[in-house]
C-alpha cells in the first residue's frame, strides 16, 4: 500500500496533506526518513512514524471462500486483461490476495484474504493443510499408479510429498475415472503433472476441500465470508494465536 494512502487511512491527514508531510521529511518508515512519494509499505510489518510518533492502523481482516469457475486467472491483475478471480468479488474494498493458485482451467475452492500470516501457513507444506481435489482422468489409474502417486512421483523440481489417492468412480465406458487426491503441497500445476507422469492426464480438475472447508452451498462463481468460528478453527489448526 502506498505510504500516503496508509497515512490517510490511519486518519493522520488527507492524502494530499500526507504527501506534504512526506515531502517535508516528517515521516519515517522503519526509522528511515522518507521524502519521496510513491513508496509502498506493508502495514503488517513496516513501522511508520510521523514526527516520531508511531502510526497504528490495522486493516480489517477479511476471509472469503470463492467457488472459482474455469476461465478465471488466480491473480490480482492480468497484463493481458483476461478475467481474474478479483472480478468475482466486486464491492470488497479491502485489498485481498488469493491464497495459493488454481490454474485457469481449474475450478473450485479458493480462499482470498488480507491476512498474510494465515495465507502463508495455508500454502506452506510444513503446516500440512489438506487440499483435496476431484480429478477426471483419461483412463483408469492402475493400483500400482495409485501407489506411486501416494508415495511420491519425481517432477522436474523434485519428488512430491506423500499423498492420499482413491478412485471414486469409473465411467461405464471405462475411458475415464474420477479420482480424489489429497496433498499438502501446492506446486505449479502439481496435480495435472502428477497424473500426466503416470500416464493418466487430467481432463477436469476441481479443488473440493481445504482443511475442513468445503464448497457446500456455493454455486460456481459465488463466494461467502468465513464465519468467525471457521476463522478460529483454521487459525487453531495453523498454530496462529488470537
Ligand atoms: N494442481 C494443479 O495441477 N492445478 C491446480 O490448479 C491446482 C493443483
Amino acid at each position: 500500500m502506498r505510504l500516503q494512502k496508509y497515512l490517510a487511512l490511519a486518519g493522520v491527514a488527507s492524502r494530499r496533506a500526507s504527501e506534504e508531510l512526506i515531502k517535508k521529511g516528517q515521516v519515517k518508515v522503519n526509522n528511515r526518513v522518507i521524502t519521496t512519494l510513491g513508496i509502498k509499505i506493508n502495514p503488517e510489518v513496516d513501522v511508520v512514524k510521523v514526527d516520531d510518533t508511531p502510526v497504528l492502523y490495522k486493516e480489517k481482516k477479511v476471509y472469503l471462500l470463492l467457488n472459482k469457475p474455469k476461465g478465471y486467472i488466480t491473480s490480482v491483475n492480468d497484463p493481458h486483461n483476461r478475467p481474474t478471480v478479483m472480478d468475482l468479488i466486486p464491492g470488497i474494498k479491502e485489498r485481498l490476495y488469493p491464497v495459493g493458485r488454481l490454474d485457469l482451467d481449474t475450478e473450485g475452492l479458493l480462499l482470498l484474504t488480507n491476512d498474510g500470516q494465515l495465507a502463508y501457513r495455508i500454502t506452506h507444506p510444513k503446516y500440512k493443510i489438506d487440499k483435496k481435489y476431484l480429478v477426471k482422468t483419461v483412463g483408469i489409474p492402475s493400483p500400482e499408479k495409485i501407489k506411486s502417486l501416494e508415495k511420491g512421483v519425481l517432477l522436474t523440481e523434485g519428488k512430491t510429498s506423500p499423498a492420499r489417492v482413491r478412485i471414486i468412480k469409473v465411467e461405464s465406458s471405462r475411458r475415464w475415472a474420477w479420482v480424489e487426491i489429497i496433498i499438502h503441497e501446492g506446486r505449479k500445476r502439481q496435480v495435472r503433472r502428477m497424473f500426466e507422469l503416470v500416464g493418466n492426464p487430467v481432463t477436469r480438475l476441481e479443488r473440493i476441500q481445504l482443511s475442513f472447508l468445503t464448497l457446500e452451498g456455493l454455486k460456481t462463481g459465488q463466494y461467502r465470508h468465513l464465519t468467525l468460528e471457521e476463522i478460529r478453527l483454521l487459525k487453531r489448526e495453523l498454530g496462529i494465536l488470537g
